[in-house]
């Protein structure tokens, strides 16, 4: 974490299937517009029961063959969060609804959003839904859904932070 980047933290329930994937696509796309140097982004989970695993091993194997390798190890949620992140992105509805509660000021609260609101090219979902009781439909789906979303938020965000490479 840096106080000169931008903090993105991506959230959905286990951390292990669509906050990491969300973590991967972002990153790609930061480093391949050559913004690398100007974002710290990161994923957590509402629920600890995977705490310190890797993602769940359907999500890599799905995402492999995009180019995405899912390295990180699951973690919660935690108070500091709110303060050390700039955005903090919940991948449903009940995430965004939790995240919210966290929060501890309104300033903090206003950093949460949804991922669905940034999904165009899917307009029959206004989330990121849960795969982990899904077959690989399900994990395709979050990829798909991911690429599309992560693509019009860093947009938006390098529009309404002035962010350029140096
Ligand atoms: P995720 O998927 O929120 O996309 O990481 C889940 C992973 C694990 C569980 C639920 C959702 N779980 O209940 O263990």
């Amino acid at each position: 974490m840096e106080s000169q980047k931008y903090n993105i933290l991506f959230v959905c329930l286990g951390n292990i299937c669509r906050s990491p994937a969300a973590q991967a696509v972002m990153q790609r796309m930061v480093d391949e517009r050559g913004l690398s140097g100007r974002f710290y982004i990161d994923s957590a989970g509402m629920g600890g029961w995977h705490v310190g695993d890797l993602p769940d091993k359907r999500m890599r194997v799905h995402a492999r063959p995009r180019g995405y390798e899912l390295t990180h190890r699951a973690r919660k949620v935690q108070a500091g969060d709110f303060e050390e992140f700039d955005l903090i992105v919940g991948m449903d509805a009940s995430n965004v609804d939790e995240l919210r509660d966290l929060a501890a000021t309104i300033e903090q609260e206003r950093k949460v959003v949804m991922m669905g609101d940034y999904i165009r090219q899917f307009p029959h979902y206004d989330h990121v839904p849960d795969p982990y009781y899904e077959g690989s439909e399900g994990f395709e789906l979050v990829l798909d859904l991911l690429e599309d979303a992560c693509d019009n938020l860093l947009n938006q965000i390098i529009e309404q932070n002035n962010i350029s490479s140096r």
